[in-house]
């Protein structure tokens, strides 16, 4: 499988650290080979028709910060879309960064792909939670494959284990925390008895937030991924404006001790129901599924056949969410044979 892979970053170089670890394993369990014919960031792009070596890319950019000094291969900057035009590939993997104002650069990358009759994977998830329905109508109409995995939870496998796993069930409503910045903040807040700021702040210490962590403790990111559950498991058409959002800056020590005292957690949960898209700080059991701590995210499925079942996993991390990417292609490869 010839791959485009668009975006160079931590789940980029993921991608590339797994297709290097897995690609003999891969030959020999599915006979699937997977070869990297261009890679882009923000410097410009490696093309080679004969494939880019994963373990040289990561050499490259740790070293120059520029995929575009690939030797003989290295374009400066050349656009995401003359790329997909300058090479001859079978699916492209989309991880540029996530954008909730206009879903660039991803959703016109992902729109010429699927035009040009390609398959799409995908870990970003600003176009999916602005555009979904437009996104994957193009899909079915041009006859692709366009999957998205690693865009709820990274690693925690929710998407595909609903759709497959599940099948002949009918998902009625999740409840999860979508969000490992925030669950890493609250966990902190009530082991510790710090205030959010003080706890916010170690947070970045650590890159756990970000310099600007308003997606993460506002609940954006928590509600992007709540629009991509609802329409992918529960087939509600909805966007991001469709989500009730309340975020954690406001949450208190006092009021964690308290909750605390009396047997509860606060989380940020994340509601995917007919009746609610919701997002916002609750009290949970100590005792409950969703006392998950740290970075993790998880789910509750409520269906009609299975009653709830629970997904549990890492939400974020570069080889974690590459594998998220990896069992798209898979899957991918599998549907064609
Ligand atoms: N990190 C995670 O654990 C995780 C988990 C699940 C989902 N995601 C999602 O996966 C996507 C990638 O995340 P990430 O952590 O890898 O982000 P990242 O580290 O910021 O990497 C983004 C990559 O895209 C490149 N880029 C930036 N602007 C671009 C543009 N306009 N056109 C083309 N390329 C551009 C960057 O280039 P430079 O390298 O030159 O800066 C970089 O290589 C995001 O949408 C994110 O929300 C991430």
């Amino acid at each position: 499988m010839r791959i485009c892979l668009m975006g160079f970053g931590a789940v980029g170089q993921g991608v590339a650290k797994v297709i290097s670890l897995k690609n003999d394993y891969l030959k020999e369990h599915y006979g699937l080979e997977l070869k990297l014919v261009a890679v882009t960031d923000s410097s410009g792009a490696a093309i080679s028709q004969d494939g880019l070596d994963p373990d040289l890319l990561l050499k490259i950019k740790s070293e120059t910060g520029k995929v575009s000094n690939y030797p003989e291969a290295g374009i400066e900057n050349i656009d995401g879309i003359n790329v997909l035009d300058k090479v001859e590939y079978d699916t492209m993997v989309e991880v540029t960064p996530t954008n909730i104002q206009n879903g660039e650069p991803a959703k016109s990358l992902t729109i010429k792909a699927i035009n040009d009759k390609k398959d799409v994977v995908t870990s970003n998830k600003g176009h999916l939670a602005l555009f979904f329905r437009e996104l994957i109508e193009l899909s079915h109409q041009n006859g692709v494959e366009f999957k998205y995995e690693a865009s709820v939870g990274g690693a925690m496998p929710i998407l595909n284990f609903a759709q497959e796993t599940l099948p002949g069930n009918e998902i009625k409503s999740i409840l999860g925390i979508l969000n490992g910045t925030t669950n890493f903040i609250l966990s902190r807040m009530t082991i510790e008895g710090s205030s959010y700021e003080q706890t916010l702040q170690e947070a970045q210490q650590l890159g756990i937030a970000e310099t600007d962590p308003t997606q993460d403790v506002e609940g954006i990111d928590a509600a992007c991924k709540t629009v991509i559950l609802a329409n992918s498991i529960l087939g509600i058409d909805c966007t991001l404006k469709d989500v009730q959002v309340t975020g954690i800056s406001r949450i208190t020590s006092e009021a964690i001790d308290l909750a605390k005292k009396e047997g509860y957690l606060i989380k940020l949960m994340a509601e995917v129901s007919p009746d609610s898209l919701d997002v916002s700080p609750r009290l949970v059991k100590q005792d409950s599924p969703y006392a998950v701590d740290g970075t993790l995210n998880m789910a509750t499925l409520k269906t009609d056949l299975a009653d709830e079942v629970t997904v549990v996993g890492l939400g974020a991390g570069s080889v974690e969410t590459a594998s998220a990417i990896l069992s798209d292609l898979i899957n991918i490869w599998k549907s064609q044979k």
